[in-house]
Protein backbone atom coordinates (compact mmCIF):
# COMPACT_ATOMS: atom_id res chain seq x y z
CA UNK A 1 0.00 0.00 0.00
CA UNK A 2 1.65 3.90 -1.20
CA UNK A 3 2.49 5.92 1.71
CA UNK A 4 0.03 8.73 3.04
CA UNK A 5 2.76 11.88 2.26
CA UNK A 6 0.24 13.56 4.74
CA UNK A 7 1.85 11.23 7.23
CA UNK A 8 5.23 11.96 8.66
CA UNK A 9 7.35 8.57 8.41
CA UNK A 10 9.88 9.58 11.22
CA UNK A 11 8.09 11.20 14.68
CA UNK A 12 10.87 12.82 17.00
CA UNK A 13 9.62 14.19 20.53
CA UNK A 14 11.29 16.02 23.63
CA UNK A 15 8.69 14.77 26.24
CA UNK A 16 9.05 18.18 28.72
CA UNK A 17 6.74 18.92 31.26
CA UNK A 18 7.20 15.95 33.85
CA UNK A 19 8.58 17.69 36.82
CA UNK A 20 5.59 20.63 36.68
CA UNK A 21 3.20 18.08 35.89
CA UNK A 22 3.97 16.89 38.96
CA UNK A 23 4.67 19.70 41.22
CA UNK A 24 1.03 20.98 40.54
CA UNK A 25 -0.23 17.88 41.93
CA UNK A 26 2.03 18.28 45.01
CA UNK A 27 4.23 14.79 44.01
CA UNK A 28 7.62 14.62 43.96
CA UNK A 29 9.08 14.80 40.35
CA UNK A 30 9.91 11.28 39.91
CA UNK A 31 5.89 10.79 39.31
CA UNK A 32 6.13 12.78 36.36
CA UNK A 33 8.36 10.60 34.90
CA UNK A 34 6.45 7.58 35.70
CA UNK A 35 3.27 9.24 34.58
CA UNK A 36 5.45 10.36 31.43
CA UNK A 37 6.22 6.55 30.68
CA UNK A 38 2.68 5.74 30.13
CA UNK A 39 1.98 8.14 28.12
CA UNK A 40 4.63 7.51 25.79
CA UNK A 41 3.23 3.56 25.73
CA UNK A 42 -0.06 4.97 24.16
CA UNK A 43 1.28 7.59 22.18
CA UNK A 44 3.82 4.72 20.61
CA UNK A 45 0.43 2.87 19.58
CA UNK A 46 -1.35 5.45 18.08
CA UNK A 47 1.43 6.76 15.91
CA UNK A 48 1.66 3.17 14.93
CA UNK A 49 -1.89 3.01 13.97
CA UNK A 50 -1.36 6.46 11.95
CA UNK A 51 0.77 4.58 9.76
CA UNK A 52 4.36 6.24 11.51
CA UNK A 53 7.31 4.27 10.94
CA UNK A 54 9.80 5.77 13.12
CA UNK A 55 9.50 7.50 16.78
CA UNK A 56 12.41 8.77 18.08
CA UNK A 57 11.93 10.20 21.96
CA UNK A 58 14.46 11.71 23.86
CA UNK A 59 14.28 10.21 27.40
CA UNK A 60 18.12 11.52 29.16
CA UNK A 61 20.14 13.64 27.54
CA UNK A 62 23.88 13.84 28.03
CA UNK A 63 23.63 16.86 30.25
CA UNK A 64 20.77 15.46 32.57
CA UNK A 65 23.40 14.27 34.70
CA UNK A 66 23.62 17.40 36.14
CA UNK A 67 19.91 17.09 37.60
CA UNK A 68 19.75 16.09 41.60
CA UNK A 69 21.21 12.79 42.52
CA UNK A 70 18.01 11.17 43.39
CA UNK A 71 16.21 12.48 39.96
CA UNK A 72 18.74 10.68 38.04
CA UNK A 73 18.74 7.32 39.84
CA UNK A 74 15.16 7.73 39.72
CA UNK A 75 15.22 7.92 35.82
CA UNK A 76 17.95 4.65 35.61
CA UNK A 77 15.45 2.92 37.59
CA UNK A 78 12.53 3.94 35.70
CA UNK A 79 13.88 2.27 33.19
CA UNK A 80 14.20 -0.86 34.57
CA UNK A 81 10.76 -0.63 36.10
CA UNK A 82 9.34 0.28 32.53
CA UNK A 83 11.06 -2.42 30.83
CA UNK A 84 9.60 -4.95 33.36
CA UNK A 85 6.33 -3.58 32.93
CA UNK A 86 5.82 -2.64 29.49
CA UNK A 87 8.20 -4.79 27.41
CA UNK A 88 5.93 -7.97 26.78
CA UNK A 89 3.06 -5.47 25.52
CA UNK A 90 5.02 -3.61 23.17
CA UNK A 91 6.74 -6.88 22.14
CA UNK A 92 2.97 -7.92 21.32
CA UNK A 93 2.28 -4.87 19.80
CA UNK A 94 5.04 -5.08 16.89
CA UNK A 95 7.33 -2.29 18.22
CA UNK A 96 11.29 -3.09 17.60
CA UNK A 97 12.94 -0.94 20.15
CA UNK A 98 16.65 0.28 19.88
CA UNK A 99 18.45 2.56 21.97
CA UNK A 100 20.70 5.62 20.68
CA UNK A 101 22.78 7.41 23.03
CA UNK A 102 26.36 6.70 24.76
CA UNK A 103 26.39 3.39 26.80
CA UNK A 104 29.96 3.23 28.32
CA UNK A 105 28.62 5.22 31.31
CA UNK A 106 25.07 4.12 32.08
CA UNK A 107 24.97 0.69 34.94
CA UNK A 108 25.69 -2.93 33.81
CA UNK A 109 22.10 -3.24 34.95
CA UNK A 110 20.66 -0.91 32.47
CA UNK A 111 22.77 -2.01 29.67
CA UNK A 112 21.24 -5.39 30.05
CA UNK A 113 17.78 -4.16 30.18
CA UNK A 114 18.22 -2.02 26.71
CA UNK A 115 19.96 -5.38 25.49
CA UNK A 116 16.62 -7.21 26.71
CA UNK A 117 14.56 -4.81 24.87
CA UNK A 118 16.49 -4.85 22.02
CA UNK A 119 16.96 -8.34 21.77
CA UNK A 120 13.14 -9.67 21.99
CA UNK A 121 11.87 -6.97 19.86
CA UNK A 122 14.60 -7.21 16.66
CA UNK A 123 12.18 -8.65 14.58
CA UNK A 124 9.44 -6.93 14.83
CA UNK A 125 8.46 -3.98 12.22
CA UNK A 126 5.09 -2.13 13.11
CA UNK A 127 7.09 0.51 14.62
CA UNK A 128 10.78 1.38 15.44
CA UNK A 129 11.03 3.45 18.86
CA UNK A 130 14.37 5.07 19.06
CA UNK A 131 14.61 5.65 22.95
CA UNK A 132 17.67 8.59 23.31
CA UNK A 133 19.19 7.67 26.33
CA UNK A 134 22.61 9.50 27.51
CA UNK A 135 22.29 11.21 23.89
CA UNK A 136 23.46 14.38 22.72
CA UNK A 137 23.35 15.56 19.13
CA UNK A 138 26.71 16.69 19.59
CA UNK A 139 28.47 13.77 20.96
CA UNK A 140 26.69 11.86 17.72
CA UNK A 141 28.64 14.00 15.55
CA UNK A 142 31.51 13.62 17.66
CA UNK A 143 31.32 9.89 17.56
CA UNK A 144 30.61 9.44 13.92
CA UNK A 145 33.43 11.26 13.12
CA UNK A 146 35.72 9.13 15.42
CA UNK A 147 34.17 6.61 13.81
CA UNK A 148 34.61 7.67 10.66
CA UNK A 149 38.48 8.07 11.61
CA UNK A 150 38.94 4.76 13.08
CA UNK A 151 37.58 3.51 9.97
CA UNK A 152 40.52 5.18 7.93
CA UNK A 153 38.37 7.35 5.70
CA UNK A 154 40.15 10.11 4.18
CA UNK A 155 39.07 13.66 4.64
CA UNK A 156 37.62 13.89 1.09
CA UNK A 157 36.05 10.71 1.93
CA UNK A 158 34.21 12.58 4.80
CA UNK A 159 31.13 13.77 3.07
CA UNK A 160 27.39 14.23 4.17
CA UNK A 161 26.18 10.86 3.38
CA UNK A 162 29.43 8.96 5.14
CA UNK A 163 29.09 11.08 8.34
CA UNK A 164 25.01 9.91 7.95
CA UNK A 165 26.20 6.20 8.26
CA UNK A 166 28.41 6.67 11.08
CA UNK A 167 25.21 8.40 13.46
CA UNK A 168 23.33 6.30 16.54
CA UNK A 169 20.30 7.29 14.16
CA UNK A 170 21.71 5.84 10.90
CA UNK A 171 18.76 3.11 11.22
CA UNK A 172 16.13 5.80 10.49
CA UNK A 173 15.26 8.67 7.70
CA UNK A 174 15.38 11.76 9.42
CA UNK A 175 12.97 12.77 11.02
CA UNK A 176 9.89 14.13 9.25
CA UNK A 177 8.22 16.35 12.56
CA UNK A 178 9.86 16.89 15.38
CA UNK A 179 7.31 17.64 18.88
CA UNK A 180 8.04 19.38 21.65
CA UNK A 181 6.11 19.26 24.72
CA UNK A 182 6.11 21.65 27.51
CA UNK A 183 6.08 25.24 26.25
CA UNK A 184 9.75 25.50 25.40
CA UNK A 185 10.80 26.34 22.52
CA UNK A 186 14.31 25.06 21.56
CA UNK A 187 16.09 21.97 20.41
CA UNK A 188 17.90 21.40 23.70
CA UNK A 189 20.91 19.42 21.43
CA UNK A 190 18.29 16.89 20.46
CA UNK A 191 18.72 15.07 16.97
CA UNK A 192 21.01 18.21 15.46
CA UNK A 193 22.31 16.70 12.53
CA UNK A 194 18.92 14.94 11.40
CA UNK A 195 16.69 17.61 12.33
CA UNK A 196 18.22 20.35 9.42
CA UNK A 197 14.73 19.86 7.30
CA UNK A 198 11.98 18.70 9.87
CA UNK A 199 8.94 20.03 11.03
CA UNK A 200 8.82 21.64 14.24
CA UNK A 201 5.93 22.00 16.58
CA UNK A 202 5.69 22.84 19.83
CA UNK A 203 3.00 22.90 22.28
CA UNK A 204 2.41 24.08 25.53
CA UNK A 205 1.20 20.29 27.22
CA UNK A 206 3.19 19.00 29.77
CA UNK A 207 4.20 15.40 28.35
CA UNK A 208 2.19 13.28 30.77
CA UNK A 209 -0.92 15.11 29.51
CA UNK A 210 0.24 14.47 25.97
CA UNK A 211 -2.66 11.87 24.25
CA UNK A 212 -3.91 11.13 21.30
CA UNK A 213 -6.08 13.70 20.98
CA UNK A 214 -2.43 16.04 20.54
CA UNK A 215 -0.49 13.79 18.26
CA UNK A 216 -3.31 14.41 16.04
CA UNK A 217 -3.39 17.96 16.51
CA UNK A 218 0.42 18.02 15.51
CA UNK A 219 -0.08 15.59 12.82
CA UNK A 220 -2.37 18.00 11.14
CA UNK A 221 -0.20 20.66 11.42
CA UNK A 222 2.89 18.64 9.82
CA UNK A 223 0.05 18.07 7.02
CA UNK A 224 -0.65 21.70 6.31
CA UNK A 225 3.08 22.61 5.72
CA UNK A 226 4.61 22.83 2.54
CA UNK A 227 7.91 21.06 2.71
CA UNK A 228 9.93 22.71 0.20
CA UNK A 229 13.80 21.61 1.21
CA UNK A 230 15.46 24.54 0.11
CA UNK A 231 13.96 24.73 -3.02
CA UNK A 232 11.54 27.49 -4.41
CA UNK A 233 8.82 24.88 -5.23
CA UNK A 234 6.83 22.81 -3.48
CA UNK A 235 8.27 19.81 -1.95
CA UNK A 236 7.10 16.05 -2.27
CA UNK A 237 5.67 16.27 1.65
CA UNK A 238 2.54 17.21 2.79
CA UNK A 239 -0.12 19.54 1.07
C1 LIG B 1 11.74 16.34 30.79
O1 LIG B 1 10.83 16.80 31.78
C2 LIG B 1 11.76 14.92 30.80
C3 LIG B 1 12.85 14.14 31.05
C4 LIG B 1 14.19 14.67 31.35
C5 LIG B 1 12.75 12.69 31.07
C6 LIG B 1 11.76 12.09 30.12
C7 LIG B 1 11.70 10.67 30.46
C8 LIG B 1 10.60 9.91 30.45
C9 LIG B 1 9.26 10.34 30.04
C10 LIG B 1 10.78 8.52 30.88
C11 LIG B 1 11.27 7.75 29.72
C12 LIG B 1 11.67 6.42 30.14
C13 LIG B 1 11.73 5.38 29.30
C14 LIG B 1 12.00 4.06 29.83
C15 LIG B 1 11.52 5.52 27.84
P1 LIG B 1 11.38 17.74 32.93
O2 LIG B 1 11.79 16.89 34.07
O3 LIG B 1 12.47 18.62 32.41
O4 LIG B 1 10.10 18.56 33.28
P2 LIG B 1 10.03 20.09 33.74
O5 LIG B 1 10.56 20.89 32.58
O6 LIG B 1 8.60 20.31 34.00
O7 LIG B 1 10.88 20.20 34.98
Amino acid sequence: MARDPAVPRHVAIVMDGNGRWAKKRFLPRFFGHKAGVDALVKVINACADRGVEYLTVFAFSSENWKRPEDEVSGLMGLVIVAVTKYLAKLARDGVRITIVGDRSTVSERLRAAWAEAEDSTQHNHRITLSVAFNYGGRWDVVQACQQALAAGLKPEQITEAALSGFMAMRHAPDPDLFIRTGGEVRISNFLLWQVAYSELVFTDCLWPDFGVAELDAALADYAGRDRRFGRVDSGSGPA
